[in-house]
């Protein structure tokens, strides 16, 4: 007899009703259960209140989760974002949802007016977006979602499809974004790179004037504490690029001197980059699979990293730092995002080496004092454990660089932050970042990616390398 059943039978003979104590629903239920809660038909909003439509990199992540539970639905997130991507291959950071009400979310349609400032660049004329783009994820979840169900996706002409358009979304990055002239993509506002307001961005934003506080109105503080969220000074500054760019009608380039992306904000930031370059890699493995070469792409994709290499490593720090294009020079602050090229395949041992060492040194502590790797230096001294990316540990960091360690060989630190991914989303109702320290939930809970990355993390096979499923030599 079980002891379920003993006790249920010790209860009976004193005529007592056993009432077992609630089991605890396993992981992957709760994970699919705040995926379908933030389902809209056609895509995924990261959480119900604080950011009620569809956001690029966001819907990136969700889909490499979801492949596990619907193939169908995690190709449709992708496709809807892909939908409202520009006629100059720009994928926006935002798509609107036009039934959630213009005040629940800030800056709403309004302040973009993407169909009207974005008409030189092919804005899209029957969806409302942002104008702004977020790291490019995309080829890379579009690979690994192929992957789940390769008979329904050519059934469908999944990869035929959104192959051609995330082309042009690397030709755009690769061209019109090379603001620095060395090869590298840079980002033009600090919600372009996704961690907003980083510590890397406070000397190249010092040279903004913020916009007037009166000049709008923050929507995030109803649903965040203000002291998880940025600041007020940062959305000021956030407002006043945004604007420019918009008034410059989102052209990129150094001519002309009017716009963000022609003058005042311009960093190559490591983690975008080397997104890019697994993205790259994995084109090559769609274009291999769509009966193509992919020969061409991996080796671009060894250029760039070649390029992100020499403009960004630091070999004394063992950190890849973000580069101010417009400033000239490395911002030596410690960001996760310089850790994230440990994805990158063809990096170098020395530097993978370094890189593994700097990811449990002080500075970020991992396996040390931290489970999860903080989004910035616990020893910097801007660090805050829980103001959104001044500290806190964000999953899908996480989830990237248990990635890396893999792709580097390091299975049993990368077996160490799958543990920590999987208790610390669970004991935290899938918040959306978590104190470092402590795995206290800080933002929203019930956080799409939170649970999309459980979910994936949940699946995959923990040896398959990164690399396999990149370069090829597996037989996906
Ligand atoms: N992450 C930003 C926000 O908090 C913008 O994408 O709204």
């Amino acid at each position: 007899m079980d002891r379920t059943a003993q006790l249920t039978a010790r209860c009976a003979e004193r005529d007592i009703a056993y009432d077992p104590p609630p089991v605890p629903d396993a992981l992957h239920v709760r994970a699919a259960r705040v995926l379908e809660a933030n389902w809209t038909g056609t895509s995924t909003v990261p959480s119900r209140g604080l950011y009620p439509h569809q956001w690029s990199w966001d819907s990136a992540f969700i889909a490499i989760g979801l492949r596990h539970l619907s193939p169908l639905r995690a190709q449709t997130e992708l496709e809807t974002l892909l939908g409202a991507q520009w006629g100059d291959g720009r994928i926006p950071h935002i798509v609107f949802n036009p039934s959630v009400p213009l005040d629940a979310y800030f800056p709403s349609p309004d302040f973009w007016r993407s169909s009207t400032a974005g008409r030189a660049a092919g804005a899209p004329r029957t969806v409302q977006t942002s104008g702004i783009v977020q790291p490019p994820v995309h080829a890379l979840a579009a690979w690994l979602v192929h992957r789940a169900d390769p008979g329904l996706s050519r059934a469908r002409g999944f990869l035929t499809r959104v192959y051609p358009r995330l082309a042009a979304w690397h030709r755009y990055l690769l061209h019109r974004r090379d603001l620095g002239g060395g090869g590298l993509a840079s980002v033009v506002h600090p919600w372009e790179q996704g961690m907003d307001n980083s510590p890397c961005w406070d000397a190249p934003l010092s040279r903004i004037t913020p916009a007037p506080a009166r000049s709008f109105r923050r929507a995030d503080l109803d649903h965040g504490a203000a002291e998880d969220r940025p600041t007020d000074l940062d959305y000021g500054r956030y407002v006043r690029l945004a604007t420019e760019y918009r008034d410059g009608g989102y052209r990129d380039g150094l001519g002309g001197g009017h716009g963000a992306g022609s003058g005042d904000f311009a960093v190559e930031d490591p983690s975008f980059n080397a997104l890019l370059i697994a993205s790259e890699h994995a084109l090559a493995r769609i274009a291999e699979e769509l009966g193509a070469t992919g020969r061409a792409r991996h080796a671009r994709a060894e250029r760039l990293t070649a390029a992100l290499i020499e403009r960004t490593w630091d070999p004394a720090e063992g950190m890849f730092f973000c580069r101010d294009v417009r400033g000239g020079g490395l911002v030596r602050e410690r960001s996760v995002s310089g850790l994230i090229p440990l994805l990158l395949p063809g990096l170098p041992r020395d530097i993978s080496a370094a890189l593994v060492r700097t990811t449990a040194s002080e500075h970020f502590g991992l396996g040390n004092s931290t489970r999860l790797v903080p989004s910035y230096d616990l020893l910097g001294e801007a660090f805050d454990p829980h103001r959104y990316w001044r500290g806190p540990a964000w999953f899908n960091t996480s989830w990237l660089l248990e990635r890396g360690l893999r792709t580097q060989g390091e299975h049993r630190r990368a077996d160490g932050l799958r543990e920590a991914v999987l208790d610390i989303a669970q004991s935290s109702d899938f918040a959306e970042y978590v104190d470092p320290y402590t795995g206290e939930a800080c933002g929203a809970t019930g956080f799409s990616w939170t649970a999309a990355l459980s979910l994936d993390l949940l699946h995959s096979q923990t040896r398959t390398t990164a690399v396999e499923e990149l370069k090829g030599g597996d037989r996906g």
